[in-house]
């Protein structure tokens, strides 16, 4: 299977996972169902539009250092990609992005009410399902939902006057997406019923790996031009969200950097400005030194695996870990 470009070099893995995440795509269709066509159509846009799928497929592999056929290992990944799934429809209108998954936004399509009331609808369905996990596992996402809402609202505000821009993206990235990613591989190791040292490797992991994941994609933002991410590339940029090849130009002290800087320091609303500014940053050296970063983020996580016991799932969660970085290009 492909999901993410991941490899499996183990096939009894590979059908178990393959198997997992199939179920979890029957159950996620199920859930979006509702008795209005208008909110049963526009909450499948987004589902049947694409994804990556990476949230399920962690929680599949953390699920393998425990009991994976347990049901209550795919319900906890629908819980997790219906989040993720909710919180793109409230971030496009946040972001005003108009594509998502190589679709239209559902906001572009729909406008923003529609978008941010079948956000709310796949939260509360997700809410639904989880309280069939148990009440441990309802303190679990919402503390998570909690931490990933502080986040996005930490990202809205910007940093306060004393502190570090650089600290508050790493702080902001860690809460609105390493926390989602961590549970998803914190919920297949629970829900499997994994001893509770891997429990605890695997959130860290998840954590860890979820940071550099964001990273990339930030990087992506600006890096790729063709927008074969399914998304608007620059949008961070337009809305004037500093991620850290910005915040990384934004530091370099050279004269050469000097028209860059003054354009960063504000939303690019202006066409040639923007195609200005996203054309600097492309040659600017910041953009490998962010690189280099989310490779030593991406090498953090992996170390952490020398926890876990060594098996086909420790490989694929180390595949995972190099396609994070690879997904640069
Ligand atoms: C998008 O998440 C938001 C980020 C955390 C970067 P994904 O990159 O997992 O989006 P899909 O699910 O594949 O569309
Ligand atoms: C992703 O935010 C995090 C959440 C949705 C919680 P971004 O704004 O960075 O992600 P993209 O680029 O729109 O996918
Ligand atoms: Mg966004
Ligand atoms: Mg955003």
């Amino acid at each position: 299977m492909s999901t993410l470009g991941v490899s499996f070099t183990d096939a009894a893995l590979e059908a178990r996972v393959l198997a997992g995440v199939e179920d979890v795509e029957r159950q996620l269709s199920a859930a979006v169902e509702s008795p209005d066509a208008l909110v049963s159509e526009a909450a499948a846009h987004l589902l049947n539009a694409g994804g990556k799928r990476f949230r399920p497929l962690l929680v599949m592999l953390s699920a393998e250092f425990g009991t994976p056929a347990e049901p209550d290992v795919a319900r906890s990944a629908v819980v997790v990609e219906l989040t993720h799934l909710a919180t793109l429809y409230h971030d496009d209108v946040m972001d005003e992005a108009d594509k998502r998954r190589g679709a239209p936004s559902a906001n572009d399509r729909w406008g923003n009410s529609v978008a941010i009331l079948v956000g709310d609808y796949l939260f509360a369905q997700a809410s639904e399902l989880v309280s069939y996990l148990g009440p441990e596992a309802v303190r679990i996402q919402a503390r998570t939902f909690s931490r990933l809402v502080q986040g996005q609202i930490r990202e809205t505000i910007g940093p306060a006057d004393d502190e570090d821009a650089l600290a508050h993206y790493l702080a902001v990235v860690a809460d609105k997406t390493g926390s989602l990613i961590a549970t998803a591989a914190l919920f297949g190791a629970k829900m499997s019923g994994a001893p509770d040292d891997v429990q605890e490797t695997l959130t860290e992991f998840g954590e860890r790996i979820g940071a550099a994941f964001q990273l990339a994609d930030d990087i992506i933002d600006i890096a790729s031009e063709t927008g074969d991410s399914g998304k608007t590339p620059g949008t961070d940029l337009r809305e004037g969200v500093p991620t850290l090849p910005t915040l990384i130009a934004l530091r370099s002290t050279d004269a050469g950097s000097e028209r860059l800087r003054t354009l960063l320091g504000r939303p690019l609303t202006d066409d040639a400005e923007h195609a200005e500014a996203l054309a600097l940053l492309r040659v600017h050296p910041a953009l490998d030194e962010a690189r280099s970063y989310v490779q030593a983020e991406a090498d953090a996580a992996s170390v952490l695996l020398a926890k876990l016991p060594a098996s086909p799932a420790r490989e694929a969660l180390q595949a995972l870990c190099d396609t994070v970085v690879t997904r640069l290009g």
